[in-house]
């Protein structure tokens, strides 16, 4: 078994025969809505302890998923394998996003699907009317790079803020807060929901 935890007959339930299978491209979907919780959940079950601790993926995720409270998780998904690959979620308060979970299936990262889907999650909060998007990287993460190159800039630093077992290596780490700004400064009403259609719509 491999880091990502995946083996054995269940492995890949989660792909199998869900979502339309005409398009080959990556997609978003709402993961409040239908069958998604529970694929979350199963998606969740397939990746090894270690991703989930660190990632913060567990039932308390799942329960936030299906009754969510200001929060937003939007699931990154291939149609042409069937199902989730990853997610993009957090909080949408007025007109700012912050962003708590950017997450790909080991199998499925550096090949561009991150950067593609977050560009694109980007384009949706531009377009929605969302001012700011917040968030916040372990300092020594490979992802802060790909922030960077997508326009984020560093707002903050939380010293110490990853405790060990926020790691895979052990090792404490500082929390470098970032945020993106779309230069947008009137917002239209409800731009989270706004958000959502812009993402969950097919039209980015
Ligand atoms: C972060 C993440 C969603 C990026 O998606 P991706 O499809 O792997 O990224 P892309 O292929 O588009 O881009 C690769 C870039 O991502 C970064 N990256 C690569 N591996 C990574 C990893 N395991 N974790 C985080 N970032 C990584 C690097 O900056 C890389 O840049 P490079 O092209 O100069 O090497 C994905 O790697 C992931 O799920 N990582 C684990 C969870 C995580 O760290 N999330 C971010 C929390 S703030």
């Amino acid at each position: 078994m491999g880091e990502s935890g995946r083996s054995g007959p269940d492995e890949s339930d989660h792909r199998l025969g869900m979502g339309p299978v005409s398009f080959g491209g990556p997609r978003f979907v709402n993961l409040a809505t239908g069958l998604w919780p529970e694929l979350l959940s199963r998606f969740i079950s397939g990746l090894s302890p270690a991703e989930s601790r660190i990632n913060a993926l567990g039932p308390s995720l799942v329960s936030e998923v299906r009754e969510p409270t200001h929060s937003f998780h939007v699931g990154i998904v291939f149609p042409s394998e069937g199902g989730l690959v990853g997610l993009i979620g957090g909080y949408c308060v007025l007109d700012e996003v912050e962003i708590h979970t950017f997450f790909l299936h080991p199998d499925w990262r550096n090949r561009g699907v991150g950067s593609d889907m977050l560009r694109r999650f980007l384009s949706g909060c531009q377009l929605s009317g969302i001012s700011a998007v917040h968030l916040e990287v372990r300092s020594r993460s490979p992802a802060r790079d790909l922030y960077i190159r997508q326009g984020f800039s560093q707002s903050g630093l939380r010293k110490g803020y990853y405790g060990p077992e926020w790691s895979l290596d052990g090792q404490s780490d500082d929390a470098v807060v970032m945020v993106y700004t779309t230069g947008k400064l009137i917002s239209p009403p409800d731009p989270g929901q706004k958000l959502m259609e812009y993402l969950t719509g097919g039209r980015l």
